[in-house]
């Protein structure tokens, strides 16, 4: 509750009333805002790429309590412009590789524009029939795409959903997994669950093995290389009854081109398979599209059933609740924005984009691979690494491999071209000249 005086200031000092729907106003603005996203990306490679702020910048520009009076749109873009971009790491710069591309498109931003204007909540069917449909269709399309059995489609009785990341994918299929398994031997044996994943398999699976309860010492790792497979493995899981899940999270997209759909062979046994679409799939963050065989077993871990959502379509069990597939009750309508992706691009033109992307990782391979000093370079990686990034000419993160600190070039960002890449090499080795020099004894 107010005070009396706050509620006065409130009623007489609260500047002008606007209807924050107004069309016409939203023409205005709304235009205004494409405008500077389209300059935004005209200059993008301008940029920075690793932001170089320092930590607190931003609340030394900004007022330390909120507005009372309202600020104009052109006001804030300013502030926008002059602030916000300087502190961002512009994962869409043509020189950005670090971590994994997250692919913009027109169709992925425009689909999740239209979808933020609709600003409708799909949780079940009736409460917008398009989202939910829409969502089945576009599932199916990418399951075909990826030459995935009918078994994972609707088409045959299996299905995908869209959640918003991979760790909710896999939070969800493991839940399931684990109540699989309980319901035979009985909720009180949980300590005796274990959850295996390779020793590649990313920190996702781990972090889903504690929130469903797994005891963290029955979390185990199997050593696998670059060409296992899933077949052998999907075998002996079906022997013992064991879920098994792929998380394609990043390099996924890759397998709808023919060629490369081999890595992703045996997944014909497994039960369930998640890729990221806002990574390298052109659709904007968040996008993950998880398709599984048997989405009872979703709905049986994860339903709810409030008296306030009962309708006569749920009761004939015609249709899909999304609800029931994921954690949250409220869900996004991102089928449009993979919808208008895969139409507006087409599959002929989403393989162009992503060989275009291997084409220029091998590339950068040659160059790396007809460098002489490969040897030295593992010794100063660390320090080569941030002083590239300091220059913010480029951006590249690390990884461990076999206990070698190695940069890691991610290929992927939608404005790359072949230049950006042979620049990128040319900031490296100017880098680790100034380095090798510095070094010199
Ligand atoms: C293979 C893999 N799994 C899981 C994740 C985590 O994805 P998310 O951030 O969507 O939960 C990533 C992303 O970095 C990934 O590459």
């Amino acid at each position: 509750m107010g005070s009396l005086t706050s509620d006065l200031e409130l009623k007489y000092n609260s500047g002008s009333f606007t209807n924050p729907l107004d069309s016409e106003e939203f023409r205005r603005q709304g235009h205004m805002i494409i405008d500077f996203i389209a300059d935004y990306y005209k200059n993008v490679e301008k940029y920075p790429v690793r932001s170089q702020v320092e930590p607190g910048y931003l609340q030394k520009v900004l007022p330390e309590s909120a507005p009372n009076n309202p600020e104009s749109m052109e006001t804030i873009l300013q502030d926008v412009q002059q602030h916000i971009v300087l502190g961002i790491t512009h994962w869409q710069s043509p020189n950005y590789f670090a971590y994994f591309p997250l692919s913009g498109s027109i169709a992925g931003f425009l689909g999740e524009m239209l979808s933020s204007g609709f600003n409708i909540v799909g949780f079940n069917r009736i409460s917008s029939p398009a989202a939910t449909e829409l969502e089945n269709i576009v599932m199916d399309w990418l399951g075909q795409m990826l030459k995935l059995p009918k078994s994972f489609l609707f088409s045959g009785n299996g299905g995908g959903v869209i959640q918003g990341t991979t760790c909710e994918a896999i939070l969800c299929t493991l839940t399931s997994a684990r109540d699989r398994v309980l319901n035979k031997i009985g909720r009180e044996n949980i300590s005796k669950l274990v959850v295996y994943g390779s020793d590649q398999t990313h920190c996702a699976l781990e972090k889903a093995a504690q929130i469903v309860g797994i005891d963290v010492k029955n979390f185990r790792a199997i050593k696998t290389t670059k060409s296992s497979s899933y077949g052998p493995l999907c075998d002996v899981a079906k022997q013992f009854g064991i879920w098994v899940h792929v998380d394609a999270a990043y390099a996924g997209s890759a397998c709808i081109c023919p060629e490369f759909r081999h890595f992703i062979d045996g997944v014909e046994g497994a039960d369930s398979f998640s890729l990221n679409a806002h990574k390298w799939f052109f659709a904007t963050l968040d996008c993950c599209c998880l398709l599984v065989k048997d989405p009872r077993a979703l709905v049986s871990s994860l339903s709810t059933n409030p008296e306030y959502l009962k309708n006569k379509a749920i009761e004939s069990k015609q249709v899909v609740d999304y609800k029931d597939w994921q954690i949250t009750l409220s869900r996004r309508f991102r089928s449009l924005k993979l919808w208008f992706v895969i139409g507006n691009y087409g599959v002929a033109n989403l393989r162009h984009f992503l060989r275009s992307h291997v084409n220029m990782a091998t590339l950068f391979e040659r160059l790396v691979n007809g460098d002489k000093r490969g040897g030295t370079i593992n010794e100063f990686n660390r320090e080569l690494l941030e002083s590239i990034n300091a220059s913010g000419k480029a951006y590249m993160t690390h990884a461990v491999l076999g206990g070698i600190y190695a940069i890691r070039f991610a290929t992927g960002a939608t404005l790359t071209e072949e230049r950006h890449v042979v620049v990128a090499w040319t900031v490296v080795q100017q880098h680790l000249e100034a380095f090798l020099s510095a070094f010199k004894p």
